[in-house]
């Protein structure tokens, strides 16, 4: 039998290699997966649908923690570039994610 499969509307990457790691990022890892879970925006609770996985480094590793998310918005691959995140942003960032709304515009970097 296959996996499960979770139908999500995108996938947060947080970088917890050494720079970002000094920044915090470890920190911030566990308290955004709290988040995601309390909120009930995690792909494995009911109704959520954001994905978060610790990642290698991100390429900015003087502006840790960097943050990243892709996800699939009007039929196009849409990705957001964060530096400096914190907790707050990466809420943000979560629930635009969850509900398909605008990223925010605060520490976005990139495309
Ligand atoms: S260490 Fe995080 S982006 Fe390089």
């Amino acid at each position: 039998m296959p996996p499960v499969h979770f139908r999500t509307h995108g996938h947060l990457l947080l970088c917890q290699h050494v720079n970002c790691e000094a920044r915090g990022a470890r920190l911030l890892y566990s308290a955004l997966w709290n988040a995601l879970d309390r909120e009930r925006l995690a792909y494995f609770k009911s109704g959520g649908t954001v994905r978060l996985t610790a990642s290698g480094c991100l390429g900015a590793c003087s502006f840790g923690p960097v943050l990243c998310v892709y996800r699939e918005r009007a039929g196009q691959l849409e990705e957001g570039w964060y530096a400096a995140a914190d907790l707050p942003l990466a809420l943000q960032v979560a629930r635009a994610t969850h509900e398909q709304t605008a990223l925010p515009d605060d520490r976005k970097y990139g495309p």
